[in-house]
């Protein structure tokens, strides 16, 4: 599997296939929110190819929101609203090249999808969405939806930069109930 990620590192990017593929033994689908130009999201299309299972991805597509509160740290300045903005059609494009099954792709502001959005059943989700704002409402569309056993990966957990991810998890660390947490 060689595909460039800036956004994961090659050590976080390791843990994310190990788990990817420890989730094809669950029933149900795989979820990225904060999908960006598909790097992570190739790479789980290629575990999941010829399982059956199915890939949902999720972006604005006009890159990050603005920031709150919770996610004030000086080392975070170049987080800004904006940043990382790539088109639907650029990323589908990328699955066409690589000749992988094109995903669904839904364009939206996670506080705006609805839990029809997405699909009934979670066996992998990745979270990465790198905001305060848009952890927390990712976990609200992910968490009802979590197979038993299912696997949900947070990005930027432990990252200085970012602390609006770790704060948003904290609040619901109680709701993370037979299923797999792993805080990147
Ligand atoms: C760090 S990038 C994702 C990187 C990608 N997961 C990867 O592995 O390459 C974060 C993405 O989340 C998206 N995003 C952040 N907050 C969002 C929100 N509230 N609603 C929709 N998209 C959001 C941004 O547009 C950006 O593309």
């Amino acid at each position: 599997m060689a595909f460039s990620n800036d956004q994961v590192s090659k050590e976080e990017t390791e843990k994310i296939i190990k788990l990817a593929r420890k989730a094809l033994e669950i029933p149900g689908d795989f979820v990225e929110m904060g999908c960006y130009k598909g790097d992570t999201s190739l790479l789980l299309a290629e575990i999941i190819r010829g399982s059956g299972k199915k890939l949902w991805i999720y972006d604005s597509f006009e890159g990050l929101p603005e920031k709150g509160e919770m996610d004030e740290s000086v080392l975070g300045v170049n987080f800004k609203k904006g940043e990382l903005s790539v088109t639907k059609r650029e990323v589908k494009k990328r699955f066409l090249k690589a000749g992988l099954p094109v995903p669904v792709i839904t364009k939206g502001w996670f506080s705006e999808l609805a839990p029809t959005d997405l699909p009934e059943n979670i066996a992998f989700a990745f979270l990465d969405g790198d905001f305060y704002e848009s952890i927390r409402d990712s976990l609200r569309l992910v968490l009802p939806k979590m197979a038993k056993n299912g696997i949900l990966v947070v990005h930027d957990y432990t990252n200085p930069a970012l602390p609006g991810v770790k704060n948003a998890v904290d609040e619901v660390r109680e709701d993370f109930k037979d299923i797999k947490v792993v805080l990147l």
